[in-house]
Parts: structure tokens; sequence; C-alpha cells
């Protein structure tokens, strides 16, 4: 326990409840806006997130949950970079756009924690890029890109679902969202109690999905949208409408769990490496976790990247966005800033071109970009070079096996990946290959993003 220690010299005043939106936590003032070192990303919007309090000290909590990873082979199409990819292809056709990574790696990893909805337990993705929760229903229909019905086991949706809910449904109001490739969920919404870890957030708004086209695992049967609270697919109308003026806006899980004095407005989590899992913690630090590296500590404000390249979506995805001071490779260091996106779905990191190159070739063998596959190989058994991402004046090394996706050979060239690649025009991605040596924790209330080095095991 000795971290609880370390964490409280980190605390600050934290009794003071801030103002929404103008609000900005003491101890900022002097750094320079964020936001206008950003050349603007065509396709994008970023907003800095409104902070509700001020910065505070982080408690272990018991209220966490295991998470099991899922491999989605063939079916990477909710990760980020195909979401954001396919709208720098609309937004920015001659430059740059994230290129599909066409290896062995070109599954996308998910996360799945166990939820409680009106008494049925079912697994749900852990999504930080979607806001809304839902799971489908028992009696659903399944539908191929097109919308002509299929057989229900063509969706492959786990087989636990609930079929009602508990407070009824909301009048009227149904969900509906598209994600980058084409899969649509809709469905009715209404009020159940949802259990988390042990926290019930009573009357809480979810959706029924009872009509999608979806790339299934056979495991989960919906999603935890633990996204900017703001941005949800709630609608008035038919089924599939889903305009803008038919908005119809709520409060998603975690807002009313915060909002229901269930926990603080946190949460953490801890991604274990390959894939296999982590832990999720709400309101805190999970309290099993040992071992977390108190001198290793930094933050950055929290800026929501949107998606703004498509009327229909621009607000169905956003995500949790910070701009880390700057990275450092072998000798060199590099202190552009550019936006990055916080994402566990994705495996490995996205970089800008610049940087991408430059860091490859500091391997030994240097690594080559393959056109084929858009990443970059080099031999399985190469040297990475130290590369640490520098946020909030903290240097936080990435493990050098998280360097090289040594256990996916190609079987063509017998070269490895690199956890390496390019982003296009961003915004840029750090992903497990950077996760899995922090503890990440959203510190929603004070709009921060806070990491914590994990020592290396
Ligand atoms: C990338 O993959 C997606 C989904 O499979 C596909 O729709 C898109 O056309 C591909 N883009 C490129 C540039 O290959
Ligand atoms: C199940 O769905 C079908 C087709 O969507 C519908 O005709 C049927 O009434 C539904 N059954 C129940 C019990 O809701
Ligand atoms: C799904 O639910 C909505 C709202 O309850 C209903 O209008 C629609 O017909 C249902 N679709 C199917 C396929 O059952
Ligand atoms: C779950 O919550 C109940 C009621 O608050 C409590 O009695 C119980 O000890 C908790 N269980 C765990 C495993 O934390
Ligand atoms: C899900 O199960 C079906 C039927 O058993 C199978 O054909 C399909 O390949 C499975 N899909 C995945 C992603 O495991
Ligand atoms: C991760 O995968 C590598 C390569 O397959 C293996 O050597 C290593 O033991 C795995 N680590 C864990 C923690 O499972």
């Amino acid at each position: 326990m000795h971290f609880i220690q370390s964490l409280v010299s980190l605390a600050l005043a934290c009794a003071t409840a801030i103002p929404l939106i103008e609000a900005r936590p003491s101890g900022h003032e002097s750094r320079s806006d964020p936001l206008s070192l950003i050349s603007p990303i065509r396709g994008f919007s970023f907003e800095r997130m409104a902070a509700t309090r001020e910065p505070c000290e982080l408690k272990p909590t018991r209220n966490f949950q295991r998470m099991k990873g899922i491999s989605r082979k063939g079916a990477a199409s909710r990760t980020a970079p195909v979401r954001i990819g396919a709208y720098q292809r609309q937004a920015t056709p001659n430059d740059g756009a994230y290129q599909n990574i066409t290896t062995t790696d070109a599954r996308g990893v998910a996360y799945a924690v166990e939820v409680d909805i009106n008494g049925v337990s079912v697994n749900l993705i852990v999504d930080t890029g979607s806001s809304d929760t839902w799971s489908v229903q028992s009696n659903y229909t399944c539908t191929d890109y097109m919308g002509s019905m299929l057989q229900q086991g063509a969706c492959a949706f786990g087989h636990t679902k609930p079929q009602t809910f508990q407070y009824g449904p909301v009048p009227d109001v149904h969900l509906f969202v598209q994600y980058g490739d084409g899969e649509m969920v809709s469905g009715p919404m209404g009020l159940s109690d949802v259990t988390l870890a042990n926290i019930t957030v009573e009357k809480q708004q979810i959706a029924l999905v009872n009509e999608s086209y979806w790339i299934g695992d056979n495991y989960t049967t919906g999603i935890l949208g633990l996204g900017y609270p703001s941005i949800t697919d709630a609608f008035y109308g038919e089924p599939y409408d889903h305009e803008q003026y038919q908005s119809a806006p709520y409060s998603p899980v975690f807002t009313r769990m915060v909002q229901q004095g269930l926990v603080d407005p946190v949460f953490s989590l801890a991604i274990s490496r390959n894939s296999t899992g982590g832990l999720l913690g709400w309101g805190g630090i999970p309290d099993i976790i040992n071992g977390l590296d108190s001198s290793t500590y930094g933050y950055a404000d929290i800026i929501i990247a949107n998606i703004v390249g498509d009327p229909h979506t621009a607000w169905a995805y956003s995500f949790y966005t910070i701009i880390p001071d700057g990275f450092q490779f072998g000798m060199s260091t590099n202190e552009d800033k550019y936006p990055f996106i916080i994402d566990s779905g994705t495996t490995v990191n996205y970089l800008p071109l610049i940087l991408a190159d430059a860091i490859n070739a500091a391997f030994d063998p240097p690594a080559k970009y393959l056109y084929s596959y858009g990443a970059y190989f080099t031999s399985c058994d190469a040297v990475a070079p130290p590369f640490s991402v520098v946020i909030g004046g903290t240097a936080f090394l990435i493990n050098p096996k998280d360097m090289i996706l040594r256990n996916q050979k190609d079987p063509l060239t017998g070269l490895c990946m690199t956890t390496v690649s390019t982003g296009g025009t961003g915004p840029f991605i750090l992903g497990d290959a950077f996760l899995q040596n922090v503890l990440a924790v959203f510190d929603i209330g004070s709009a921060q993003m806070r990491f914590y080095g994990r020592p290396y095991y």
C-alpha cells in the first residue's frame, strides 16, 4: 500500500467544487493554451473538457472490475484508426490518412467487463470513444450491411441478453449508432438499474438494441460507453432517425454514477500486456494495484476531439485527447505538440509520419515501411530504441517488449511489425503499446488525464 502514501503527497485542494464550463484547474494559468498550438485538423473539432472540481487526491477503490481482452479478427471496424481514417479520407483525400494495417494485427483488441442490467449479467465492450450503453435484447433482428435479415447467429452476440427495461421504456426515444465501417445498431431506450463492480446506478437510461448489423465476438452483447458525457446517440422519431435536431440528450452511466454520489468523478484503466485483460477502477485506483511508480507521474488537460467530417455522425464519436509535451527516442527529442487520443482499443501507437519514420529508423536493424501492410517491419529480434512519451514533464518509457509485436511474425517476410505506426494527418493515438506501461486515470471531474508509471514486469 505504499502507493497510497505517494498519492497523498499529490493531494490538492479538492473540496471546492468549481463552476461548470469556464472552470480551469488552478495552477494552470501560466501554461499557454494548448489548443492554440494545434494546427487545425480538417474533419475534427477540438474543445477543452470543462472541469467541475479542483484536481484532487486519488483514492484506492474496491470498486474495480477485471476486463477481458478480446481479439476481434477482421472486425476492427470500431477501432479509432478505422473511425478516424474514414473521416480523414473524406476530409483530406489528398493528404496522409490512416492506413489499414493488413497484417495479423488487423484485428482490433477490445476489453469487456461484466455489467448487470435488470438482473441479467452481460459482457459489454468498454469504449471510451462513445457514450451510450446498450445491450442487444433477446429478440432482435440481425441484418447484413444492406439491411437484409439474417439469422441471429450471424451478428455473433454473446448468449445472455436482457429483454426488458426494469422501469419501462423512455417513450419515443431510441438509440441509433453507426460505426466507422457500416456496423449499425438501433433500438428502444428505457430505464434500468445498472450494476458495475458492485456499484448500482439507479434508473439509468440504456438501450436494448433490436436491430443491428454487427460483427460480433460470440461473447459480448453490447457496449459500455465511457465517452464524453454530452455526446450521446439518442433520438426522437422513427427507429432509423438520427438527425441532429432529433437528438434527445441524456446522462450516460458514468455521469449518473457520479451524480448519484456513488463515486468520485474518476475512472482508471490498467491494461495488461499482450491484450489479455486489465483492471477498470471506478472512483479511484483499484486497491489491488501495487508497485505504482510514484516518481513517474504526469498529467495533461483533457481535450475532446470530435469527428465533424460527416454531418450525420458529427456528434457520434468523441475521443479523450491530450497533447503530450513531446517524445524522446534514442538521443533525439521532439517537442512538437500534437493531439493524441488515449485508446485501449488500439494495439499500436500512431504517430505523425516524421516521428514514426525517425523512431523506426532508430531500431537496430532499422524498421522499414512496407506499403502492402501499411506498417513498419524489422527483424523479430531487433533492438528497439529507448522511446518515451513525455506528459506533464514526465517521461514515460515504453518497455522494449512493447515496441515490436514479436509473437506475430509475418509469414511472407519473416519480419515483425513495430508498434510505431503513422496516423496520417491526425489526431494520433496512444494505444495499448503505451497503456501497458501506465495506469491511466480519466479524471473527468478536473478534466485531466493522469498517468502513473508501472514498473516493468
Ligand atoms: C480500410 O478498411 C476498411 C474496412 O475494411 C475499408 O472500408 C476501406 O476501404 C479500407 N481503406 C483503405 C485505404 O484500404
Ligand atoms: C420479436 O421480434 C419479431 C420481429 O421483429 C416480432 O414480430 C415479435 O413480435 C417479437 N416478439 C416479442 C416477444 O417481442
Ligand atoms: C424495435 O423497437 C422499436 C421501438 O420499440 C420498434 O418501433 C421497432 O419496430 C422494433 N424493431 C424490430 C425489428 O423489432
Ligand atoms: C457490495 O456492496 C454491498 C452493499 O453496499 C456490500 O455489503 C458488499 O460488501 C459489497 N461487496 C463487495 C465485494 O465489495
Ligand atoms: C461465432 O460463432 C459462430 C457459430 O458457432 C461461428 O461460425 C463464428 O465463427 C464465431 N465467431 C467468432 C468471432 O468467434
Ligand atoms: C506475451 O507474449 C510473448 C510472446 O508470445 C510471451 O513471450 C510473453 O510471455 C507474453 N507475456 C505475458 C505477460 O503473457
